[in-house]
């Protein structure tokens, strides 16, 4: 499906008239009909979650300040939020998403997200964030390019590749439910997918007949953008192309220096970029890899998703093992040392004409400090759970954004820890209180034996150290204070710890939490509330015209106007249209 770009100004006169947008962003819409379908990506049928029929779901391809409308259809038969991974929602926590900010869109109902990506670049996905859907699917790439009167610090690539890379279960995400709910873990996965396919029969003993896998086509001589992203449930990836360079070039919205891997470990809910330059002889096709890192390569082995680069010239089929990973069973810091080599280019322009590094978080003082802890899952009342600093979270029945505009009483706690708490671990609604511009320090200790990803929703946040051990306060003497990446997915190794810095400029209420689907579902997440003390409407928009209800509210939810089943299959123009009559529709409500 191709987005349509509204050249209509009047559009655009009306989302002005709700403060949604400025003059000149176009418009981009899209139309999501979610819904389950049967795909054998590993050789047996199974229910996934397809967007418009496909899976993985169409990418989103955007520029910067465009207006992006999504309208989701909930064809599925339970709730459904669609969350914009790593889009930073400026002003706008109400379309993230996620449970703190939104009441899901129930089943048969459809819910337009509208929000404009502003100065963002870069490369995103987006996926279903509750009830452990994500585990079957419904995800897809989010591209925003720069506008043209920015300058990319790289050559115009050839093309652009879009990879989704992600270990998968052959069991459906309700199944994988019932085990967590039922206090087991999930056990090794089944395989990886590369676009929603299984792995290539590079080895017959390993990868039984008949199972598709992904062939990406190109030129030789040619080079790509490759956007690699780990949409995966809890397993960290290794990601590489036999034979090719891998330069990299950005991680989720940032530049990068440039510097070439011959392979990088990609870890949940982690994007990059990559240019790829199709140097090699095409005597034959190049293995694609992504296998299971941090765990026992040799027992892991099926868990390794293999797709097909393929030149127009090759002369033959990709054959003989596959290009090794890293062996760093024996060397724990390799991976550590690779991730400190990915540094910022200060000197690049991102979003905007102004270089990355005019930001200089290296010398603004911090206002904040949390320590967050996780350790392995552990029982409270009987149940299976994971905490951070003691404090499994529990999702309220309504969303923290909209307890607070309807002024809703102990709805949540603003509470939360700043070091971990040595009494029993408790099931609570505990949020960060973030001071507005206030430059908050987080430190992630994994007292996990596994890996662990941490995601902050409406923010990128600089990465400015990760060691083994235990952070103290001497740490702070290894920060890198010029430049450390600014991304929105970090990684934390088993025993160690990750700090992060954030400038909190952003107002609403946002996610921080684990992007392992496991930890995640049992409570290893909270939110970070940012209010402005001064009352004024400018740094954060007004509630959504559409904004659903639920919990405490439930009685303010009209029935659905609009029932998506009974509407024909809008075109293009048809869309806009209908797009358009809401809006006017809501501006005459409005004035
Ligand atoms: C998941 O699989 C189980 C069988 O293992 C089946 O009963 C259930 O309907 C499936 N759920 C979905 C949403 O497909
Ligand atoms: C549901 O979809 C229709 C078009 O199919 C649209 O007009 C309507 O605004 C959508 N409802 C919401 C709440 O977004
Ligand atoms: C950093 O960005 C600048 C400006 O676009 C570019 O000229 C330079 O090559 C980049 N440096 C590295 C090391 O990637
Ligand atoms: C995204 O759009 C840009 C510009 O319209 C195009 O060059 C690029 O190939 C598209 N990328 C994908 C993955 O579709
Ligand atoms: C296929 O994998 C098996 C199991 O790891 C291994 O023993 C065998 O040597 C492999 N075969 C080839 C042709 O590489
Ligand atoms: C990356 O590798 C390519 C091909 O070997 C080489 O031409 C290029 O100079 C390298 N770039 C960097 C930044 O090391
Ligand atoms: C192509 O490249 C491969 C790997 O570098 C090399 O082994 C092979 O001899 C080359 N073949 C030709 C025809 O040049
Ligand atoms: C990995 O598993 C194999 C097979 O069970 C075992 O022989 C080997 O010792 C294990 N390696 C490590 C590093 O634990
Ligand atoms: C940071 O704090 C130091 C010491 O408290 C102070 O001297 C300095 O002016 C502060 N810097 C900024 C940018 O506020
Ligand atoms: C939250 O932080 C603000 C300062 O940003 C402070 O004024 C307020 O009292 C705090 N609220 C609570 C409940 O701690
Ligand atoms: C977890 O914390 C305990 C107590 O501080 C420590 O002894 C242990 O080594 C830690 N384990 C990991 C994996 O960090
Ligand atoms: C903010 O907007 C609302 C309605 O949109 C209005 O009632 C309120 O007075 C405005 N507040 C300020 C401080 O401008």
């Amino acid at each position: 499906m191709s987005p349509s770009l509204s050249w209509a100004s009047g559009l655009c006169l009306f989302g002005l008239l709700l403060g949604l947008c400025s003059a000149d962003d176009p418009f981009v819409f899209y139309d999501f009909k979610v819904s389950y379908m049967t795909a054998s990506p590993l050789g047996r049928p199974q229910q996934v979650i397809a967007i418009n029929g496909k899976f993985p779901g169409p990418t989103i391809n955007v520029t910067t300040n465009n207006n992006v409308v999504i309208n989701v259809h909930n064809k599925l038969d339970e709730g459904l939020l669609m969350h914009w991974s790593g889009i930073q929602q400026r002003r706008s926590s109400w379309q993230d998403g996620v449970l703190g900010t939104n009441c899901a869109i129930p089943p048969k109902w459809n819910w337009t997200y509208q929000f404009q990506v502003k100065d963002q670049i870069g490369s995103f996905f987006y996926f279903p964030s509750i009830n452990f859907q994500k585990a079957s699917g419904g995800f897809g790439g989010f591209i925003i390019n720069n506008r043209p009167i920015i300058p990319i610090p790289f050559p115009t690539p050839d093309g652009d590749i879009v990879i989704l890379i992600g270990d998968w279960y052959i069991r459906n995400h309700t199944d994988l439910r019932k085990s967590l709910n039922g206090g087991k873990t999930l056990g090794m996965p089944d395989g990886v997918l590369i676009n929603g396919k299984g792995p290539y029969q590079y080895n017959t003993t390993i990868v039984p007949d008949g199972i598709e896998y992904e062939t990406i086509t190109v030129h030789p001589g040619k080079t790509y953008r490759v956007r690699v992203h780990n949409v995966g449930i809890s397993t960290s990836l290794n990601f590489r192309i036999q034979n090719h360079n891998l330069l990299l070039a950005e991680s989720e919205g940032s530049y990068t220096v440039q510097q070439n891997y011959t392979s990088l470990d990609i870890h949940v809910g982690q994007s990059y970029s990559f240019l790829v330059t199709m140097d090699q002889n095409a005597s034959s096709d190049y293995y694609i890899v992504a296998s299971a890192r941090q765990v026992n390569e040799s027992l892991w082995q099926r868990v390794t998703g293999v797709g097909i680069l393929h030149y127009t010239n090759s002369k033959g089929k990709a054959s003989g093992p596959l290009p090794d990973a890293p062996d760093d069973a024996f060397d724990k810091t390799f991976s550590m040392n690779q991730a400190r080599s990915i540094r910022w280019n200060v000197t690049a322009s991102g979003a905007r004409p102004n270089p990355q590094g005019s930001f200089r978080y290296g010398s603004i003082n911090v206002t904040q400090v949390y320590v967050l802890r996780n350790t392995p899952p552990i029982t409270i009342n009987g149940k299976q759970r994971a905490t951070l600093n003691g404090i499994s979270y529990v999702n309220p029945s309504t969303p923290i954004r909209l307890a607070d505009q309807y002024k809703l009483k102990g709805v949540y706690k603003l509470d939360f820890p700043t070091r971990p708490l040595t009494g029993p671990p408790k099931m609570e609604t505990a949020i960060i209180n973030g001071t507005y511009k206030g430059f908050m320090e987080v430190v992630l200790q994994n007292n996990d034996t596994k890996m662990q990803s941490y995601h902050m929703s409406g923010y990128a946040f600089f990465v400015v150290g990760m060691d083994y051990g235990e952070w103290t306060e001497n740490s702070r003497g290894t920060y890198n204070k010029w430049d450390g990446i600014a991304r929105s997915t970090v990684q934390v190794y088993p025993g160690a710890w990750t700090a992060i810095l954030i400038s909190l400029d952003n107002v609403g209420v946002w996610n921080l939490r684990t992007e392992n689907l496991d930890s995640w579902y049992l409570g290893q997440e909270t939110y970070v509330r940012i209010v402005n003390p001064e009352a004024t409407n400018k740094t954060e928009l007004p509630i959504p015209d559409n904004a659903l209800f639920c919990g405490q509210l439930e009685h303010l939810q009209k029935a659905q106007y609009i029932s998506s089943a009974t509407l024909p299959r809008a075109s293009r123009m048809g869309l806009v249209l209908v797009l358009l009559m809401f809006y006017a529709l809501i501006v005459s409500l409005n004035c």
